[in-house]
């Protein structure tokens, strides 16, 4: 068989002639380049003004009819969408929009030139994010809104890509795919397609459409803020059609290449609804009709490979277009079909309110789970959510201690039976086939479907009421159900729906069988223990199910928070059929009104990371975890310095708080001790220790320092510098003083440039310390020359606020001989860079081989606690005591001292200045390396796990890139990773996480930060 299809024949023009028709028709004088195309012939046109057009030469067979409906098409979409990113017609030399010309071979042809739509195609561009599709489907619906109202003329056309004519032409052209499998699954689709449609066909709304949103079609400027603008072309597949024959379309191309196709289709099918809505019966039969896309797309490309085996244009998509096939018949179609009508604000399982109905009328009837009522005070409701006290403490215990745990946290309540949350967002699914792989890195299920009833092992289940044994099984894998009974209930008067009882003892995988009946109230099985429930405390999981789709067996007990919606209508709340009411269902946290209630309450000028803020209700390690359970890696909070809630610190805490808290008037071993351990870190004579409760009291307490015992008010201190919230921190903060709503310095403050070897005014690594500090000098012989000394040079060891820049070689040394020199004191400030930070050395101004007259201490000092210190000599400790007592309510109380005491054991125990040492050093030579592929990279700086990477946007002017740090970080953290920004121009990324961030944390966040760095918006130095 030798088939052609006359459409395929594309138009005989050449670049010379195209050229000549260019110059008759429009008086253009343009430099041509052939486009690729499939059924027309097209010419990207370019004026030496830099005005670019697309000259269009129809194909043969196109009448004039079509043409008219197609320019009406161009200029109603156009009028609905942004300016320019549909092309509409040009009129030509005689204000035609369309002439007509002849080609060599004698065949006649209708020419057209419309504007030529920037940007990249939407196959080339990335990330597709949800905003993307959402904004995608908006676009694809705003089209359909603005097409399906042109009217109606009969053309005699036929286009092999019309939904309506998929299943001739499938049935036509499928011999023509030889892999079998592809073919099978093509047939398959058709059948899918065939059944669903019967019923619906003269429901579904027809109009036209553009009927190929293909992601060649669809081109994209990027944007580093916001959604990207986006244009459509190529209107030449036009079709009177079904409308939603538009959506799926769009969907089929949507959804290739993605981690989760489905994912993809709904943020589309969202956005679309938006702008048009959607039917019931449309929804229904989208998910086969984007299988139909697909095999059309599979089809027709076999059969034109065939026939023109070179044009690649035809190709591209076949291979993905298979994978994709492929990955949608491992979907229920019934669950895509629930998941676009929840993306439609439908509800998601269309008889949920049939089920609802009879079961609030049954209420009163079904028999008790466990022979008794759950509604009576034997019953307490546990908090298992992700941010409860409950999970924090039982997580890393052994389960008999969880066990030991749960009976005690029972006995306190004086119950027996604990009820776990439907619809409880929990944190500890830690297993594998709990994570998916979404659009955006991963998603973790962790919305629990089902009620937990905790009672022991052996304890037996009772049917609530009639039903068949559908399936048993050992689901036997660590943290999965253990053996699970499914019982199918067909009550007269309701819907079939199933129940599910998971972590059952193993005999009743012997005693039921499938097919037997089982009457309410009968005994069903036992609780199973530990070594046969998936490795759980022994309870009984119960779910109600109102779809089976194909599982066998075993069912999702949890769901992912973005499908939170659509599980909970097909897997309703079994509070009713237990007899428990509300409290047994979790309620979510509204980010919404949490935000009104802070800015209600909070001043305004605390300010929150994100353009969407995040909800963090706990942390664990190197990880916060947000309200829906999901983990972000902690890449930029010193504070939490051996990890986020780390066990030890609370035991520590709270074992002091039962004893003593009190201030440094009484003699006291716990405060003595803390002081002598830290004082122990110094070297000498730095051995005299004041304790307060922040890095800025610190810095508050070193001033006074260094003023009473200099007798001097002057301050040297450095660019950008910033050391604390109080009105003298400020004073001495340019960082602050200087930055908006600041005052400038006060007349005692003394500014020198920042030591900063890539962009300061020094950049030599070789003399830059000596130059810098001549700075230092320079104030201080000014300084002389007004009769006046310096009180205090202060200066961070490594500067945060300043952009993560270590110091040049001997910029303390010199700095500190002339100030000692002009009589005043160094203080260095290692609240952000101190506690091994550094990895080499446990104090960062070591690195300066320097031991300066104070040192200032906090965040990291009490991982999160309110702690902070002053080190200094005895000396000078002795002359700062004129007199005046130095009284500190809460600093060196016995409960901050004995959690900075185990900030202490864990730091020696767990090696964490080492692990700073290696995983920073093997961080840093990667991004190293990132910088030689990555332009926008421009340094790299930083000791052990204080990094800097500062972008720019020209490797040689060093411009900054302040926008393109601010979307890395937005788009890091819709990939769980936090990071956030630093420096003069807002454009270095800082790093400095928990200590206890790993190796296999490094390269999660070079994996994550490369994929980012290759993203669209990136790739380009965007100013915009
Ligand atoms: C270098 C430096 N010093 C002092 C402080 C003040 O510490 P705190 O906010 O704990 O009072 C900060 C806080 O960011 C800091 O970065």
């Amino acid at each position: 068989m030798n088939k052609t299809l006359p459409e395929l024949e594309r138009p005989e023009f050449s670049e010379q002639e195209a050229v000549l028709l260019l110059e008759e028709n429009y008086g253009l004088c343009c430099t041509l380049e052939e486009l690729p195309g499939e059924r027309d012939r097209n010419f990207l046109a370019q004026e030496h003004n830099g005005e670019s057009y697309v000259l269009k030469i129809s194909n043969s067979c196109e009448t004039l009819e079509f043409l008219k409906v197609q320019n009406n098409a161009l200029e109603s979409a156009a009028m609905l969408l942004e300016k320019g990113r549909i092309p509409s017609v040009y009129p030509n030399k005689n204000g035609e929009p369309l002439s007509r010309v002849r080609s060599t071979n004698g065949s006649l042809h209708w020419l057209r030139l419309v504007p030529y739509v920037d940007g990249l195609s939407m196959a080339e561009y990335r990330p597709h994010t949800r905003e993307f599709l959402l904004e995608l489907g908006a676009m694809c619906g705003t089209v359909t809104k603005a097409l399906h109202k042109i009217p109606l003329r009969t053309l005699d056309r036929r286009l092999l890509w019309e939904m309506h004519n998929v299943q001739d032409t499938l049935n036509e052209y499928l011999t023509w795919i030889k892999d079998k499998k592809i073919r099978n699954l093509v047939s398959r689709s058709l059948d899918l397609y065939k059944l669903t449609m019967e019923p619906l066909e003269s429901k579904l709304r027809r109009g036209w459409i553009h009927n190929d949103f293909n992601d060649y079609n669809v081109l994209v400027l990027p944007k580093l803020a916001g959604t990207p603008d986006l244009g459509l072309i190529d209107f030449g597949d036009m079709t009177h059609s079904y409308l939603v024959a538009e959506p799926a379309v769009a969907c089929a191309y949507a959804m290739l290449d993605k981690p989760d196709p489905l994912e993809a289709a709904v943020h589309l099918i969202r956005g679309f609804h938006q702008r048009f809505p959607l039917e019931e019966n449309e929804l229904e039969i989208l998910f086969p009709m984007i299988l139909m896309r697909l095999c059309l797309s599979i089809t027709i490309g076999a059969f034109q490979q065939q026939n023109d085996p070179k044009n690649e244009y035809l190709g591209i998509s076949q291979q993905h277009a298979c994978e994709l096939l492929e990955r949608l018949h491992e979907v229920n179609p019934r669950f895509a079909h629930y998941l676009f009508r929840e993306a439609c604000n439908m509800e998601a399982f269309p008889s949920l309110p049939e089920f609802s109905k009879w079961q609030k009328k049954v209420a009163g009837s079904f028999h008790f789970i466990l022979g008794e009522p759950l509604n009576t005070e034997k019953t307490t409701v546990l908090d298992l959510s992700a941010g409860s006290s409950f999970s924090a403490k039982s997580e890393g215990m052994s389960l008999e201690a969880q066990q030991e745990f749960l009976d005690t946290y029972l006995r306190e309540k004086n119950a027996e039976i604990g009820v776990g949350k439907y619809l409880e967002a929990r944190s500890f699914y830690a297993a594998d086939e709990f994570v998916n792989d979404s659009l955006d890195g991963h998603e973790k299920r962790t919305i629990h479907l089902g009620i937990d009833i905790c009672v022991p092992a052996g304890t037996v289940i009772y049917a609530p009421m009639k039903g068949v044994v559908h399936q048993i099984q050992d689901n036997k894998s660590e943290l999965d159900y253990g053996p699970t009974v499914i019982l199918k209930h067909q009550p007269e008067d309701g819907p079939v729906f199933y129940t599910l009882y998971g972590h059952l003892s193993r005999e009743c995988l012997k005693q039921l069988k499938t097919g037997q009946i089982v009457s309410g109230g009968t005994a069903l099985a036992k609780i199973g223990d530990s070594n046969e429930n998936g490795g759980w405390l022994p309870h009984v999981h119960f779910q109600i199910i109102l779809d089976l789709f194909d599982y066998d067996g075993n069912y999702p007990g949890v769901a992912l928070p973005s499908r939170k919606k659509v599980w909970c209508s097909i897997c309703p709340d079994p509070g009713l059929m237990l007899g428990l009411g509300s409290e047994s269902t979790a309620e979510e946290i509204d980010s919404g009104q949490l935000l009104n209630r802070r800015r209600n309450v909070f001043g305004q000028s605390l300010s929150l990371s994100y353009q969407e803020p995040l909800i963090i209700v706990r942390g664990q390690g190197q990880s916060l975890i947000d309200s829906k359970g999901q983990f972000y890696l902690d890449c930029v909070n010193n504070v939490a310095h051996v990890g986020h809630s780390h066990p030890d610190i609370a035991k520590a805490q709270s074992n002091q708080a039962y004893v003593l808290n009190t201030n440094t008037r009484y003699l006291n071993p716990v405060n003595i001790e803390y002081a002598e351990r830290l004082c122990g870190l110094f070297p000498e004579p730095l051995n005299t220790c004041f304790l307060v409760c922040s890095g800025s009291e610190a810095n508050e307490l070193a001033l006074r320092i260094a003023s009473t015992v200099s007798g001097q008010k002057d301050m040297i201190v450095l660019e950008e510098a910033y050391h604390g919230n109080t009105k003298a921190n400020i004073e001495i903060s340019p960082y602050k003083h200087n930055g908006p709503g600041g005052n400038g310095p006060p007349e005692w403050v003394h500014e020198i440039p920042m030591p900063y070897l890539y962009r300061g005014l020094h950049r030599d690594p070789d003399t830059a310390g000596k130059l810098y500090a001549d700075e230092v000098l320079k104030i201080c012989e000014k300084l002389f020359g007004q009769g006046k000394k310096p009180a205090a040079f202060i200066c961070e060891s490594m500067l945060g606020c300043g952009g993560h820049v270590p110091l040049p070689d001997g910029f303390l040394k010199q700095s500190y001989k002339h100030v000692r020199q002009y009589g005043g004191l160094c203080i260095a400030d290692e609240v952000q860079v101190g506690f091994g930070r550094a990895g080499k050395y446990f104090w960062s101004f070591e690195l300066q081989n320097v031991v300066p007259d104070i040192v200032t201490l906090g965040k990291p000092i009490g991982n999160g606690h309110p702690l902070g210190a002053v080190i200094t000599t005895q000396k000078i400790a002795e002359k700062f005591a004129n007199g005046m007592e130095y009284f500190n309510t809460f600093g060196g109380n016995q409960v901050s001292c004995s959690v900075g005491m185990a900030v202490l054991d864990i730091m020696e125990n767990k090696g964490l200045q080492q692990n700073a040492l290696e995983t920073g050093s093997w961080l840093k030579e990667e991004l190293e390396m990132l910088k030689n592929v990555f332009p926008l990279i421009g340094d790299v700086r930083g000791e052990g796990l204080f990094l800097g990477v500062e972008l720019v946007l020209d490797p040689e002017t060093r411009e900054p890139a302040p926008l393109q740090a601010d979307y890395l970080v937005e788009r890091l953290k819709s990939r769980k990773i936090l990071l956030s920004t630093e420096g003069p121009g807002h454009n270095v990324l800082k790093f400095k996480p928990p200590m206890v961030f790993n190796h296999s944390d490094a390269q999660n966040l070079l994996v994550d930060l490369q994929q980012v760095l290759r993203e669209s918006p990136l790739q380009k130095n965007h100013k915009a």
